[in-house]
């Protein structure tokens, strides 16, 4: 059906176009990505946009806010229920099962960039469709894999130019030890339910730790005043002391959090967060964690993993100054008077490209009048300047 003539179609809410003058400054973050990432043994994964809507509710978790109400889900002509990716890590488990990944070598290192959806309320720093640069490592379970995840995510920001974050880490313990943890949240929280906000009301039963990190006032009394810490068994608390270590050995600086708990239910373990005092509300650039049983509960095999990923628009935010990438300046400029001549500075411009020399082809009439209203510039310039 086409669009009546007078329909001011504009990008649909929550979505943003990245218009020339700003690619550059992608570009410049994906190269160092693509660049730093190799430097760490990472390989670049690129996975569909749309996957299976049971991926995400089996991984996300089907009690979290991104299954509960973000999700761009709908049923396709064979009636089969798809959802756009809202993350990046249950795609690449998926695809990591499928293509038996963990054939080719115990510990699989892959990163990724690209557009995520979910459909939030959208404001400064949130976005429904959003771009998020991420790595998984996946098969190790050590805790210098943690450090050396971590570090690589601070020294990417360092070098994208975010000198001003704060990063916080924290172990939500092995299964086992979350399981009693919330047991214990529960009974402290029981006797305030009436009093918490209507999500963490809703959050109670199913996804109660994820009330430690309400921003609400009055969820923040309740919890400060019953907050009991994270329960860790003895493998669980060494692992957290390595991590710690290696961190101090990488000269990583962080701070402990214990209310940091993550809004996706297939964390366990070593937990992080990176925040930026330039951003507003929406202050996390970067975040991610330990997710040892994902993909055995997606049916692969029981490889412990790791990984990270950064939302670019928040990054790009948070720089300064502002990275570029270097595009071509053209050093030639062919100018042209008559369809002869035309035609010959068309057939010289295709050799120029074909030798990679940036040139810049135009009629005589519209160089001569850029040339016009680049000399009144200057000439009103230097007159204000008088
Ligand atoms: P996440 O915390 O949901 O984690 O998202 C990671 C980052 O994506 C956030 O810190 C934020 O910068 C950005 N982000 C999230 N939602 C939006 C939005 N609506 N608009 C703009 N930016 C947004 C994950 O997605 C995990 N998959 C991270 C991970 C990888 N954990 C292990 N591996």
């Amino acid at each position: 059906m086409s669009a009546p003539k007078s329909m001011n179609i504009r990008a649909i809410r929550g979505t943003k176009d990245i218009l020339p003058g700003e690619a550059g400054r992608w570009v410049a973050v994906e190269n160092l990505a693509r660049d730093l990432f190799a430097r760490y043994g990472y390989s670049e994964i690129r996975t569909p946009v749309i996957e299976e809507t049971a991926l995400f509710t089996r991984s996300v978790g089907e009690a979290t806010d991104i299954v509960q109400k973000q999700m761009y889900s709908f049923s396709d002509r064979g009636e089969r229920s798809i959802t756009l990716r809202p993350e990046g890590t249950a795609p690449v488990v998926r695809a990591y099962i499928e293509h038996s990944l963990d054939r080719k070598q115990q510990l699989t290192k892959l990163f990724y960039m690209g557009p995520m959806f979910r459909a939030e309320r959208p404001q400064a720093g949130r976005q429904r469709q959003f771009h998020q640069i991420g790595v998984e490592a996946i098969g190790s379970a050590s805790p210098y894999l943690d450090a050396e995840v971590i570090s690589l995510l601070a020294n990417f920001l360092k070098q994208a130019g975010a000198n001003d974050f704060e990063l916080k880490i924290n172990n939500l313990g092995c299964d086992k030890d979350k399981g009693v943890f919330v047991d214990k949240l529960k009974k402290g929280l029981k006797p305030n339910l009436e009093r918490l906000c209507e999500d963490c009301q809703s959050r109670f039963e199913k996804n109660t730790l994820r009330i430690l990190d309400c921003k609400n006032p009055d969820c923040k009394k309740i919890v400060g005043a019953i907050h009991e810490l994270p329960l860790h068994c003895k493998d669980c608390a060494e692992h957290f002391e390595k991590v710690r270590q290696g961190l101090d050995l990488l000269s990583v600086k962080y701070a402990i959090d214990n209310n940091l708990v993550r809004g996706l239910d297939y964390y366990t373990g070593t937990v992080f967060e990176v925040s930026s005092s330039k951003l507003g509300s929406q202050d996390a650039i970067a975040a991610g964690g330990r997710y040892d049983n994902l993909i055995k509960d997606l049916g692969g095999p029981g490889v412990p993993a790791i990984g990270f990923a950064i939302g670019v628009e928040r990054l790009l935010m948070a720089i300064s100054p502002q990275p570029t990438a270097h595009s071509p300046q053209p050093n030639i400029y062919i100018a042209t008077l008559g369809d002869a001549a035309r035609k010959k500075g068309f057939e010289l411009a295709g050799e120029l490209r074909k030798s990679g020399i940036a040139f810049s082809l135009n009629s005589l009439s519209s160089m001569i009048s850029a040339i016009i209203r680049i000399a009144l510039a200057n000439i009103s310039l230097l007159l204000s300047l008088h």
